[in-house]
């Protein structure tokens, strides 16, 4: 089994819906893969902002790739329960019920969601789950909450992932510290940077080490974006015992000076992974 990793796709921003159309056209026409072992994960940011536009946008292209024959599993994403800058329950129930046949592949509504496929199963979080409401919403920077931790524990504990491989996906980066890319020092964004730079440790999701540790020696593979960085983060998901961790970046280039989209396919069975560039329109 193969992973398609796609994430924070921001459709209804700037042209990324072309872009992530593009995307689509690669995955079913110019460089189609076999839809019998290979699957689609999107970590969340759909969309940019919670709109029926940008819903009915997004729905036309996930529909587009299972139509190909690809499953295709979705965590939310702030952004598709708001914005950047908060979260709210209203637009979290929309987004649920337009795209609950994505987010949910076993029929049961709620997080955590379940996909068994051969000798792997495919868990999704809602890292905004405990943050739809109060002051927490503001900055959404992710928040599992204690109810759905617990959920995660005793689905872990169930029989029915006995000896199955375990691929957690979730759109928050799930490190305690987060990582940080260091930005140019000559950028021109020097308050900006620096802003980013001092909060970074506090603007972080907020049960971060609840989860790590609660995974730690029992997920094989981590998927998550929101931090349109795309790095590799095994170094740091080795340390709680987990082989491999990605964040998916933003798949249709959400974040300026990027030249090239790009994705990548996981083979979950060597645990190895090979990244698809594809040129920027125009
Ligand atoms: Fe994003
Ligand atoms: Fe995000």
């Amino acid at each position: 089994m193969k992973i398609i990793h796609l994430s924070d796709t921001h459709i209804g921003h700037k042209g990324l819906g072309e872009r992530f159309g593009m995307i689509v056209d690669d995955l079913t026409r110019r460089h189609p893969l076999n839809p019998a072992n290979h699957l689609v994960v999107h970590t969340g940011d759909l969309i940019h902002r919670a709109s029926a536009d940008n819903r009915n946008e997004a729905r036309a292209l996930l529909d587009r790739l299972r139509g190909f024959g690809y499953p295709v599993l979705l965590c939310p994403g702030n952004h598709d329960y708001g914005d950047s800058l908060s979260v709210g329950a209203q637009a979290a129930r929309d987004f649920q019920a337009a795209f609950g046949d994505y987010l949910f592949q076993d029929g049961q509504e709620g997080f955590p969601s379940l996909y068994l496929r051969g000798d792997c199963a495919f868990i999704g979080l809602d890292s905004s789950a405990a943050e739809l409401r109060g002051p927490s919403r503001l900055l959404a920077e992710g928040f599992l909450g204690v109810a759905q931790l617990s959920r995660l524990n005793a689905l872990l504990d169930s029989d029915q992932l006995l000896g199955k491989k375990i691929v957690i996906f979730l759109h928050h980066h799930p490190f305690s510290f987060g990582y940080s890319v260091s930005p140019d020092v000559g950028d021109g964004r020097l308050f900006f940077n620096l802003f980013a730079g001092l909060t970074r440790p506090f603007r972080r999701l907020k049960d971060a080490h609840s989860f790590a540790r609660l995974v730690r020696d029992r997920a094989r593979v981590l998927l998550f974006g929101h931090m349109h960085h795309g790095l590799d983060c095994s170094g740091e998901a080795m340390k709680y015992g987990i082989p491999l961790a990605l964040d998916g970046g933003s798949s249709t280039c959400a974040e300026a000076g990027e030249d090239r989209m790009r994705y990548r396919i996981i083979d979950l069975r060597i645990m190895t992974r090979e990244t698809r560039f594809l040129p920027l329109p125009g």
